[in-house]
């Protein structure tokens, strides 16, 4: 929590871009559409602090699920860059990010992606049990903090879309990452589980000292955020 408080009284006094977090430079993106050639991200440059919590928002199409993908080197730009840490993503191979996104980052995404053969207990273990970092008492820490204790042992398709989606905010904290990404995390449930899993994805991120990034459409998400970012046809607009 001081780590939070540091970053946030740091970030008025000067351009805390040299030394954020995460760097985005320049980046673009395009797909061919038969044969034409879509341009979906231009020119965007984006930063994020440490322990900083930031919200994408834009119009449907906008390309903001486009951006967090580049920004989670889970996909390739087609030019630009992406530094986490100091270290440049995009120029490093897929077995080594594959190694950056176990260590250092976290995901939620709108439709859960749990893996379904897995019952609670062993989804939310799952990004310390391919590190090789088995920590039983860490992924019962994180059962306990979602609610779901009673819930440990059960399949995902067992389990409420509230439920499944909190058994995914404890497996992105779980493994302590510099970074969560959350694409629409509340987008396929009702308000009152919105409001729980994104109050526990906050709760979760403050202990842990995440920096988080959310795509949203939800203006009490935005206003929570400590930046908003803002994209129109595939730029950053604000
Ligand atoms: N593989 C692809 N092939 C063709 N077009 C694509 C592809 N991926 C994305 N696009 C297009 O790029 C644009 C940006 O898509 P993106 O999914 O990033 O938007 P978004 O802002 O996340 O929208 P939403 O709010 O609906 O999720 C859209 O016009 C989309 O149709
Ligand atoms: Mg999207």
């Amino acid at each position: 929590m001081t780590l939070l408080n540091t970053t946030k009284a740091a970030k008025p006094t000067s351009d805390t871009k040299s030394d954020a977090l995460l760097t985005a430079s320049k980046l673009t993106k395009t797909v061919q559409v038969g044969e034409q050639t879509l341009s979906i991200i231009k020119d965007v440059d984006i930063y994020v602090n440490a322990g900083e919590f930031v919200v994408i928002m834009g119009k449907s199409g906008s390309g903001k699920s486009t951006l967090l993908g580049l920004l989670a080197a889970l996909d390739y730009p087609d030019s630009g860059s992406v530094e986490l840490a100091g270290q440049t993503l995009s120029s490093l191979d897929e077995d080594a990010l594959a190694v950056i996104r176990q260590r250092d980052m976290g995901f939620v995404f709108q439709s859960f992606h749990l893996l379904p053969t897995l019952t609670v207990a062993e989804n939310i273990a799952f990004p310390l049990d391919i590190a090789r970092r088995p920590n039983k008492e860490r992924v019962t820490e994180l059962i306990d903090a979602v609610d779901l204790g009673h819930r440990r042992d059960s399949l995902p398709n067992q389990l409420s879309g509230g439920e499944q989606q909190r058994t995914a905010v404890a497996r992105a904290l779980v493994s302590h990452p510099k970074i969560v990404f959350a694409d629409e995390p509340t987008g396929n449930l009702d308000e009152q589980n919105a409001n729980q899993v994104m109050q526990l994805l906050l709760d979760l991120r403050q202990q842990v000292g995440s920096a988080l990034v959310v795509v949203t459409h939800d203006p009490a998400l935005a206003e929570m955020a400590d930046r908003v970012i803002t994209m129109h046809d595939g730029r950053v607009v604000s």
